[in-house]
């Protein structure tokens, strides 16, 4: 999708759409308070041209428009207008209108359109955001509702919107640069959709490996692939213990980025977990639900997609990607409940559950990321079912050892408009992960699960300033939803990609 900044008048400008928010002016709290739900909303466009509402007077007092997200009203030939089209996408209640609702938009608004199989468009960027964030968050948001997963279907339709154009005020060349690196989060928070979007006989931990290699190359990384034998000879006994039951061949993915002029510290480690499958070993799950576990390696597939997005816009910061690949299979050769494995720390570790192995993976790759010199680390995990429990859909889990990196986290993550929350790791939960034999159990059982497993995660952070982020609810979309595909999300990619970059300036 190319991108175009435009200063011209809207109803200027010539296109196969126009398209514009209607803001509902209404004050929320008082129709809430009234009980009058159904009162007449109060619709305003979003666009300082005065020649665009002249043309929705009608369709706005007709009382057909509700004013409700996401609500979307096409007009053919719109009088006054040089566009073909006027698109009218309601956002909700002006008082709430965020950045954050302006993505969705603007998703809405690439998915309404490309179904008609229009190919271009032109928004209104809404005044009432200021010019440089509201370019980024329609770029970004057109980007992901540009995404379809439909890749195997005979009848794939491939549409996709080719140009938008954002039509806003203040200073070209400034908001172009602003597009464009929205542009460069926006493709790569796709590509690291599209490695999740693969089902696990097409998404192996070597074709993983390959692609990031081959990603690398392009975006000029440094890029490592250790195997067994390497896992095995550098003790990765954890790692390992998960990667012995299944045929296809585990990988170490190790990604470097090294700009030249960046001081030698901090040196950031973004670790991924990246079972391709997990049918949950010995420890077996149900046969329901069971084909989404290739969406398992949505954190690694995020930590590749982040390394691409850091390797373009070129931050000047040290960052390392880890990604530890394999599957997690039933076997003669699979690990089995009460087997003991020793980490790669020294630590030992009793296996109560085979399908407690994300954070086996993870222990090993998050003690190498600090072996190599990470002064900061990040995991990204779909580590817990027990995350949806507490959280649902809409909001990742946070877990972090030190409130300084967690405030610095949370800053980059309100600016990339992503929802997470913040979970404690007390030390009282210490106690759900103690074991008899060994120095701790791989599973702390049912209650607080989300937290046992951040606990277990820890142990291997130690006291180097750690982020977890538990993205098993939010990597997959169940749904479709106007502004997005069913299927995978990217979720985590864009506060990633900011906190990374907040270490830089
Ligand atoms: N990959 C799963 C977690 C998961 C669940 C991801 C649902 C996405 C959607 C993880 O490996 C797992 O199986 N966790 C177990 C841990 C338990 C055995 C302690 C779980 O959550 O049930
Ligand atoms: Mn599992
Ligand atoms: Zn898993």
């Amino acid at each position: 999708m190319k991108t175009t900044i435009s200063l011209s008048t809207p109803a200027e400008l010539e296109t196969e759409s126009l398209v514009v928010i209607a803001l509902n002016q209404a004050d929320p709290a008082q129709t809430e308070k009234n009980k009058n739900k159904d009162a007449k909303p109060q619709l305003k466009l979003a666009t300082s041209d005065p020649a665009v509402p002249s043309v929705t007077a009608d369709l706005l007092s007709s009382g057909e428009v509700t004013g409700r997200p996401f609500e979307t009203n096409l007009l053919h030939k719109p009088a006054g207008l040089k566009a073909k089209r006027l698109l009218v996408i309601s956002g909700g209640p002006a008082k709430k209108f965020t950045s954050y609702d302006l993505r969705r938009v603007a998703g809405t608004a690439v998915r309404t359109l490309k179904s008609r199989g229009i190919r271009s468009f032109a928004f209104i960027a809404p005044p009432g955001i200021p010019a440089e964030e509201a370019v980024r968050a329609i770029v970004e948001g057109a980007l992901v509702g540009n995404f379809d997963p439909d890749y195997y279907r005979s009848d794939r339709k491939d549409q996709k919107i080719d140009a938008l154009t954002i039509l806003t005020t203040g200073d070209k060349s400034a908001l172009e640069k602003v597009a464009n690196e929205a542009q460069v989060i926006g493709d790569s928070q796709n590509f690291t959709r599209d490695l999740v979007n693969e089902p696990s006989n097409r998404m192996t931990p070597t074709i993983l490996a390959d692609r990031a290699k081959k990603m690398c190359e392009e975006v000029g990384l440094k890029c490592e692939v250790f195997g067994a034998d390497k896992i095995k000879e550098m003790k990765m006994g954890a790692f390992w213990s998960v990667a012995q039951g299944s045929d296809e061949p585990p990988a170490l993915i190790v990604m470097k980025y090294e700009p030249s002029g960046a001081p030698e510290k901090p040196v950031l480690g973004l670790v991924g977990k990246g079972i391709t499958f997990d049918t949950g070993g010995i420890s077996i799950k149900p046969a329901d639900g069971m084909e989404k576990m290739k969406y398992d390696m949505a954190g690694g597939a995020t930590m590749i997609g982040a390394m691409r997005a850091i390797a373009l816009l070129k931050p000047k910061v040290k960052v390392i990607g880890i990604v530890c690949a394999t599957e997690n299979m039933p076997s003669g050769k699979a690990q089995k409940p009460g087997d003991v494995q020793i980490a790669m720390s020294g630590k030992s570790i009793e296996i109560i559950n085979t399908d407690a192995e994300g954070r086996l993976v993870l222990a090993d790759g998050l003690f190498y990321a600090r072996q190599l010199g990470c002064t900061h680390l990040v995991d990204a995990a779909t580590l817990t079912g027990a995350v949806v429990v507490a959280l649902g859909y809409a909001n990742a889990g946070v877990f972090a050892n030190d409130d300084a990196i967690y405030e610095r986290f949370h800053k980059a993550n309100a600016e990339a408009g992503e929802k997470m929350w913040r979970l404690p790791l007390d030390d009282e939960y210490k106690e759900n992960i103690k074991s008899t034999i060994a120095d701790m159990v791989n599973s702390g059982g049912r209650w607080g699960g989300a937290i046992n497993a951040a606990m277990f995660l820890q142990e291997f952070a130690e006291d180097t300033p750690w982020i977890h982020l538990d993205i098993a609810g939010t990597a997959w979309m169940e749904d479709q939803k106007p502004w997005i595909a069913k299927g995978p999300s990217g979720i985590a990619l864009r506060s990633l990609v900011e906190f990374v970059k907040s270490y830089a300036s």
